[in-house]
């Protein structure tokens, strides 16, 4: 058990935050001197027209892409340098706004790609440590059969990735994350493309893990969306921090209308 110290100052860390991150692509920065902090537990909706430079800050957050300046913490350590392997193991997982599952991979294998390295992956432990290589198989199994009972999927364990509707593979993502026990997930427009009936269970989920204490920051389009899952909302344009709010302020200011209307250069 932590002491209650640490405790109190791991509850009052932000589990993510990004501090004037930059991102530069040729001459063009995606994103420009953003900062961003999740709060514990918190649901975050983060919005903004096309091109802002949400994906391009998933990924600096998410360690998946460098940035040129500004700083990454992480429940209050710097990764501004570590890579995704690290970050997960921080507790961070990201979805992708647009999933690419292993086609001819099988949907639970597809899930069991989201768990953290385990013994069987170093070579010598299959020779040294048969069976704790093989529990560990079995566990691992066992916890992608519940994944994808949580998302609906089961019925589709054995079947090809490929024969995934656009929102059972946004399902699929879900299931993926979890694999790795984030405290944080970024979820880059988990409803998009989505049918209605999925969409509803996308939302439940996403509820479910809020309420089971994992932070959330949610990019998503969906208005409707962000106002049922998001008590705060903040926008970006032009890569920059532009405000914040509830999701009723945010599409009553003016400012964040001239955005998506294309009025901030
Ligand atoms: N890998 C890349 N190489 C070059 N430009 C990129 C790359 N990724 C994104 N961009 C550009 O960065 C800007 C922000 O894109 P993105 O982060 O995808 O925005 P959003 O997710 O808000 O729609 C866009 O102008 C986009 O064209
Ligand atoms: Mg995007």
């Amino acid at each position: 058990m932590q002491p209650a110290s640490d405790l109190a100052h791991t509850l009052a860390t932000s589990p993510l935050e990004a501090r004037g991150v930059t991102k530069v692509f040729g001459g063009l920065s995606a994103v420009d001197g953003m900062s961003i902090s999740l709060q514990r537990g918190e649901l975050l909706g983060l919005i903004g027209p096309n091109g802002a430079g949400k994906t391009t800050l998933f990924n600096l957050l998410a360690g998946s892409l460098r940035s040129n300046g500004g700083t990454i913490v992480v429940n209050g350590t710097d990764m501004t340098r570590a890579g995704p392997e690290a970050r997960i193991a921080n507790g961070v997982g990201r979805t992708f706004q647009i999933p690419r599952p292993f086609a001819e991979m099988t949907v639970l294998e597809n899930v069991l790609t989201g768990g953290q390295r385990q013994s069987g992956e170093r070579a010598w432990m299959n020779i040294v440590r048969p069976g704790r290589v093989a529990a560990e198989e079995r566990a691992a199994v066992e916890k992608a059969r519940a994944l994808l009972d949580f998302v609906t999927l089961s019925r589709l364990e054995g079947e090809p990735a490929r024969v995934l509707s656009g929102g059972q593979r946004k399902l699929l993502e879900i299931a993926r994350v979890l694999m790795a026990d984030p405290d944080t997930i970024l979820l880059d427009e988990p409803a998009a493309g989505v049918n209605p009936t999925l969409l509803e269970l996308i939302i439940d989920r996403v509820l479910d893990l809020n309420a089971q204490g994992t932070s959330i920051l949610l990019i998503e389009h969906n208005m409707e969306m962000v106002s049922r899952l998001c008590s705060r909302v903040v926008v970006m344009a032009g890569g920059r921090y532009l405000t914040e709010g509830t999701p009723d302020d945010i599409a009553r200011n003016p400012t964040v209308v001239d955005a998506y209307l294309g009025g901030v250069a």
